[in-house]
This record gives structure tokens, C-alpha cells and sequence, in this order.
């Protein structure tokens, strides 16, 4: 497969270690910041993760608002409320404290704060015109990467669709990787994220857009959560395993930063704007049929992901050494109770052809390795629906 033109760019600062969230004040007070909106959701208050990090605005001098009224799959019209609340408290900084929402959320607001018009009129690549206020970034769970990504990811709850805004100026500031925060995630939630995250690097890894430093940042992402997410689903507590998969998953995000990604996230955005179902469990359950029908693509990049993952490949032909990636993904789907189809998450075939279309409008399909129409997309949501990954 043929490298296309690349660029590298990825400007946000990363500061990462246990207990770092202590210091999220002194590190917000020296980007220049006077005045906070942090932005969140009910869950992360409730389990309280806010604390530490009230705690060192307030000891940095620094006053802040709370805005926490992100929902999964945020709005537009969430990012309209939080940009009011923000200009009524003159912030002049936004922190993210959450999941990919939060943190979603964080750059609309951050970005509305300095431009005209409305976030949906932001759609596709590069319409940013002014740069938003700073955003920093504290993931408390490992999977979205949108700590160092360039994209924003917002539901248009009036049609349903999922639109991507994509600006070199949604690369957050700062991002602060504190496994602390992320000990206590649930079960479901350290599947769903870590899945995402791994589907962020294989995508990433075998995109036509990917290039030899993203590949680098990609495979060794994908080798981090092979070694970590059944672990840390398991055990939970151990704070190296959730350290690791927090650095994978901020690994996979500046892989795919660079590249973009590929048919798995071009289907499921569907699936989030139409049914509710969670990103990373859509992702999962779908990374199969998609990785079965690119691997004729190029079957050493499959290859190259079932090593990582632990296979042994030896004596094996391109392709079956490629199969292997497949079977590691299923086993971990498997492991943490994902279902092997997207009937069961509650997808419902009454919309295909909506879905389908939405796919398309992706710009995911464009760096897919395997050349996508229509119909392949189709086929791969039907395929992925009776659970069969024979004929694809
Ligand atoms: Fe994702």
C-alpha cells in the first residue's frame, strides 16, 4: 500500500504520572488562565473526581464554574448551554474532567466562546477561523485519546447525525494523565473505553493516511492494551495496568490524530446518533467484520497487530498470520462479555439505509485501506447484525 503525503503535528503538552491532578492549578495558572469552567458530567461528580481537583484551583488561587451537563453522545445544544455558561462567568479557560464527552464538549464550548454562528456550521475540516480559549484535558477514563486530538465529535439531535469538526485549534493545550482518577471504573466502562482505544490504533494503524510516525505511536498503543485492558478489567485496582492503558489510549489518539481512522468509527458514529449505544461497545462489536473485510488489503499490517497482540504468527501465511489479529479481538470481546453481533447492543436494521448513507458521509471511509462503497458498507452492518463473519 502506498504512503500518501504526511505532516506531523501534535502540540499539546502532555503532563502524565500519579497524583499529577494535584497540580492542575499551578499548570492552568501558567497557560495565563484567571478563570475556570470545568466542564463534566453527574457520573464523575458523583464519584467524586472533582475533589483533588477543586482542591488545587482553589490552593493556585484560581476561581472556577461547574458545568456538568454533559450527557453521552453530547449535543449541540449542550455545547450552546455550556458556552452561555461560560460567557456569563467570563472563563477564560475551559478544563475537561470526563470521558471523551466531557472532553468533546470542553473544545465546542472553548471553541463557541471565540467564533460567530453555531457549532454545527463547524462541520468537516478546517473552518475555525479565530482559535478557541485554552482547553485542558483530564481523562478519567482510557479510550477516547481526545486529550491530544484535533477533533470534536457533536450529535445533531435534530437529524440524528454525528458531526465532526476538525481543526488543528481543537488540539487541547494540556492534557493531564492522572491513573488515580481512573482506579474505580466500573467494569463495562474499562471494556467500552479500552475497546475504543484499540479500535483508535488499529484503525489508525492500517489507515491509507497513517505514516511511519503514527505507525509507531499505533502499534505500540495496540501492544500497551494487549498487555493491560484484560488485566485492568479484571483486577481494577492495579494502578500501573490503569497507567498504562491511559498512556495507550492518549498514544492511539495522537496516531490517529495524524491518520484519521476507518470504516469501524464511520459505522458506529451512526449507531450513537441513532440508537444510544455506547461508543466503545458499538466499536468493539464491530471491529471484527471491518478487520475481515480490510485484511486482503494488507495482510502484513494484520499481521503486524497479531503480533502485538501476542500471536504467534510463525509458519504462517500472510493471510492467516493476519486472521490472528481477528482472533485476538474476539477473545478479548469475548473476555469482557461484549456480544459478538450489534443485534444484541440493540441495533435495529429498520434504518439501514439511513445508516448506511451517514456512513458514507464519513470522512473515514476516504482512508479506509480497503476501497468502501455503499454497498460494502452495507454489507458489513448486515454481516455484523446475524453475528457471521464468513463471506466478507
Ligand atoms: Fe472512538
Amino acid at each position: 500500500m502506498s504512503s500518501l503525503p504526511y505532516k506531523y503535528l501534535m502540540p499539546t503538552r502532555v503532563e502524565c504520572g500519579k497524583g499529577i491532578a494535584e497540580k492542575t492549578g499551578e499548570l492552568i495558572r501558567d497557560l495565563g488562565a484567571s478563570r475556570v469552567l470545568i466542564v463534566t458530567d453527574k457520573g464523575v461528580r458523583a464519584a467524586n473526581l472533582l475533589g483533588v481537583i477543586e482542591r488545587s484551583l482553589q490552593s493556585a488561587g484560581l476561581p472556577y464554574e461547574i458545568f456538568d451537563e454533559v450527557e453521552p453522545n453530547p449535543s449541540a445544544q449542550t455545547i450552546r448551554k455550556g458556552t452561555q455558561a461560560l460567557k456569563q462567568n467570563e472563563s477564560d479557560a475551559v478544563l475537561a474532567v470526563g470521558g471523551g464527552s466531557s472532553i468533546d464538549t470542553a473544545k465546542g464550548v472553548a471553541l463557541m466562546a471565540k467564533n460567530p454562528g453555531d457549532i454545527l456550521e463547524y462541520e468537516g475540516v478546517g473552518k475555525i477561523e479565530v482559535p478557541p480559549l485554552p482547553i485542558i484535558a483530564i481523562p478519567t477514563t482510557a479510550g477516547t485519546g481526545s486529550e491530544v486530538t484535533n477533533s470534536t465529535v457533536v450529535t445533531n439531535k435534530e437529524t440524528s447525525f454525528k458531526t465532526a469538526v476538525i481543526s488543528p485549534y481543537l488540539f487541547p493545550t494540556l492534557a493531564i494523565l492522572d491513573p488515580a482518577l481512573t482506579l474505580n471504573l466500573p467494569q463495562p466502562i474499562t471494556a467500552a473505553t479500552g475497546m475504543d482505544a484499540l479500535t483508535h490504533a488499529i484503525e489508525s494503524y492500517t489507515s491509507k493516511a497513517s505514516s511511519p510516525i503514527s505507525q509507531a505511536f499505533a502499534i505500540h498503543a495496540i501492544k500497551m492494551i494487549g498487555e493491560n485492558l484484560i488485566p485492568s478489567y479484571f483486577v481494577g485496582t492495579d494502578i500501573e495496568q490503569r497507567e498504562n492503558m491511559l498512556v495507550a489510549s492518549m498514544m492511539a489518539g495522537v496516531a490517529f490524530a495524524q491518520s484519521r481512522l476507518g470504516n469501524v468509527h464511520a459505522i458506529s458514529h451512526t449507531f450513537g446518533g441513532v440508537f444510544n449505544v455506547p461508543h466503545g461497545i458499538a466499536n468493539a462489536a464491530l471491529l471484527p467484520f471491518v478487520m475481515k473485510f480490510n485484511l486482503p488489503a494488507c495482510p502484513e499490517r494484520f499481521r503486524d497487530i497479531a503480533v502485538a497482540l501476542g500471536k504467534d504468527v510463525a509458519g504462517l501465511s500472510p493471510m492467516q498470520a493476519a486472521e490472528k489479529a481477528i482472533e485476538a479481538v474476539l477473545e478479548m470481546n469475548q473476555a469482557m462479555q461484549i456480544p459478538n453481533n450489534i443485534k444484541d447492543l440493540g441495533v435495529s436494521l429498520e434504518l439501514l439505509p439511513k445508516l448506511v448513507e451517514d456512513s458514507m458521509r464519513s470522512g473515514n471511509v476516504l482512508v479506509n485501506p480497503r476501497l468502501t462503497r455503499a454497498a460494502d458498507i452495507q454489507m458489513i452492518i448486515e454481516k455484523a447484525y446475524a453475528g457471521s463473519l464468513q463471506d466478507l
